[in-house]
């Protein structure tokens, strides 16, 4: 435990003579910090400062911000995007005014319209000194980088992990001053790239910079993006029969049976027209989105299929196991 109150002892002297000053800073004023943490969610700090003065001179009260029209608000947000959270800090600014004064509670002010564990965090922590770590993209890194934990950051373990020992190391009475010198610390030392370890004042105690794993932390899961897969399916109806065929190994749906697929491929001439009995059926498997169209045709004699298409009774259809696509899209005929 020794190890873990000099974190915070090392850090805030890091703070005290490189903490950068920004206009929000030991202001007291819960709504100012607030707004400031709302713009720089998604802004740099030196394009967000700019608009943070232009906003606090137009609202400079919570309750100037409640009484303007959203129009006004957006207005002033212009350029910063996500104007979702610009009409959520209104409607917010509105709670808070009916409230009758900026809540003094964690819980309080995560009940606030737009405001998750992070900001909650920060702004309880700035503005009345409440014990919460704010947890940011800069936090993660540097405990990361200085315990070694390698639980990726954007899993529910991995954001568990980090919160519990940023609270961990959380100075109870200090937490506001803890917590901007985290962000401080990650976004001007601790950098994403080229992090400054050389004169880095943890560099005696770093996990990573001893084992020489500063690039890989932290980790971060690869979410498997859903494939998006289209297939054209077209039933052939001639005298009764019908052409099938069963799916090949190393694919999806090894060994079961389907009609005529066309996949990224125009379709055929079967010398009849083409009926079409339903488009963009969606079916989803574990890695991967399905988009099914669905063809009737109804040629005069057998078109000359694939050597793999065998033609069978329709009635007799049942006997081949289909996939659960299929099954629904042959509930279409006619
Ligand atoms: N990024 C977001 N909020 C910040 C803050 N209060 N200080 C420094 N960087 C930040």
């Amino acid at each position: 435990m020794k190890e873990r109150s000099s974190f915070a002892t090392v850090l805030l002297r890091w703070f005290s003579q490189y903490g950068r000053e920004l206009p929000w800073r030991g202001i007291g004023d819960p709504y100012g910090i607030w707004v400031s943490e709302v713009i720089l969610q998604q802004t740099r700090i030196d394009q967000g400062t700019d608009y943070w003065h232009r906003f606090m001179e137009r609202f400079p009260t919570v309750e100037a911000l409640a009484a303007a029209s959203e129009d006004e608000v957006l207005r002033l947000w212009q350029g910063l995007g996500y104007y979702s959270r610009a009409r959520n800090m209104h409607t917010a600014a509105q709670q808070i005014v009916e409230q009758g004064g900026f809540p003094r509670t964690i819980e309080g002010i995560h009940a606030l319209k737009g405001v998750g564990d992070y900001i909650a965090a920060a702004v309880g922590s700035m503005a009345f000194g409440l014990p919460a770590a704010a947890v940011d993209g800069n936090v993660y890194r540097v405990l990361a980088r200085h315990y070694g934990i390698d639980v990726p950051i954007n899993t529910t373990r991995g954001k568990h992990t980090f919160e519990a020992l940023a609270n961990e190391l959380l100075p109870q009475e200090d937490a506001g001053t803890f917590n901007q010198a985290m962000m401080d610390f990650g976004a001007t030392w601790c950098m994403p790239r080229s992090p400054r370890c050389q004169d880095c004042p943890f560099a005696e105690t770093c996990d990573a910079l001893r084992t020489g794993s500063v690039g890989q932390l932290p980790v971060k899961e690869k979410k498997l993006k859903v494939k998006e897969r289209h297939l054209t399916y077209i039933y052939i109806r001639h005298e009764g029969m019908t052409a099938m065929r069963r799916r090949p190994a190393g694919d999806i749906w090894q060994g079961l049976w389907e009609p005529l697929l066309i996949e990224d491929a125009p379709l055929p001439d079967l010398g009849c027209p083409l009926s079409l009995l339903a488009s963009n059926v969606k079916h989803v498997l574990t890695h991967r989105v399905l988009l099914a169209n669905f063809y009737l045709a109804e040629p005069q004699s057998r078109p000359t299929l694939p050597p793999e298409y065998i033609w069978i009774k329709e009635q007799e259809l049942d006997n081949y196991a289909q996939p659960r696509l299929i099954e629904k899209l042959l509930q279409q005929l006619p």
